[in-house]
């Protein structure tokens, strides 16, 4: 396993569209296992392939709600999640708002408003096919890592003003 350099805005990988994954074998597993080392040491709660420049439809999140018992280490609450080819089949007419952030765009947050629920398919890491419909947090971080298979940042989701705010704080952020 190995923690692999995170690809950061204004990165044309960022606006590539991610090739399907042909067939999951032990090379896919591979890489999700160290898109999950790259995420937790990032503190990330989804990353997507692209993210670290492999192109392929590749998403792992793990939201790690679980509150941990007094002298649970934070490893205890981990949920890994691996979706290789996710599909939204249907979004509900019913919107919500969240702060998102994006390991991408370094500590840079926004409102973001995008359908409260999504139903998705995918394939898990043996290859067989899934399906399930997510709320809440996990609808908005699922949409959010979908997106960035397509080339989409959560950025492209707010207004051009907000959108040109944010990108000049990051470049002030990174000049120091
Ligand atoms: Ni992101």
């Amino acid at each position: 396993m190995a923690i692999l350099p995170i690809v950061e805005v204004p990165d044309a990988r960022l606006r590539e569209t991610a090739a399907p994954v042909p067939e999951v074998n032990d090379d896919i597993r591979a890489i999700v296992a160290d898109m999950f080392e790259t995420m937790y040491d990032a503190h990330g709660i989804g990353l997507a392939a692209v993210q670290v420049g492999i192109m392929q439809r590749i998403v792992v999140i793990d939201l790690q709600e679980r509150e941990l018992e007094e002298g649970e280490p934070r490893e205890a609450a981990r949920d890994p999640h691996a979706y290789i080819n996710p599909e939204i089949t249907w979004l509900s007419e019913e919107t919500a708002s969240y702060n998102e952030g994006c390991l991408s765009i370094p500590e840079q947050y926004a409102e973001v408003t995008r359908p409260t629920r999504c139903r998705v398919t995918w394939l898990d890491t043996e290859g067989a096919r899934q399906e399930a419909e997510f709320d809440g947090l996990m609808s908005t971080c699922m949409q959010h890592e979908i997106d960035h298979l397509n080339g989409v940042l959560f950025i492209d989701h707010i207004s051009r003003l907000k959108r040109g705010m944010l990108l000049k704080k990051l470049d002030k952020l990174r000049r120091g």
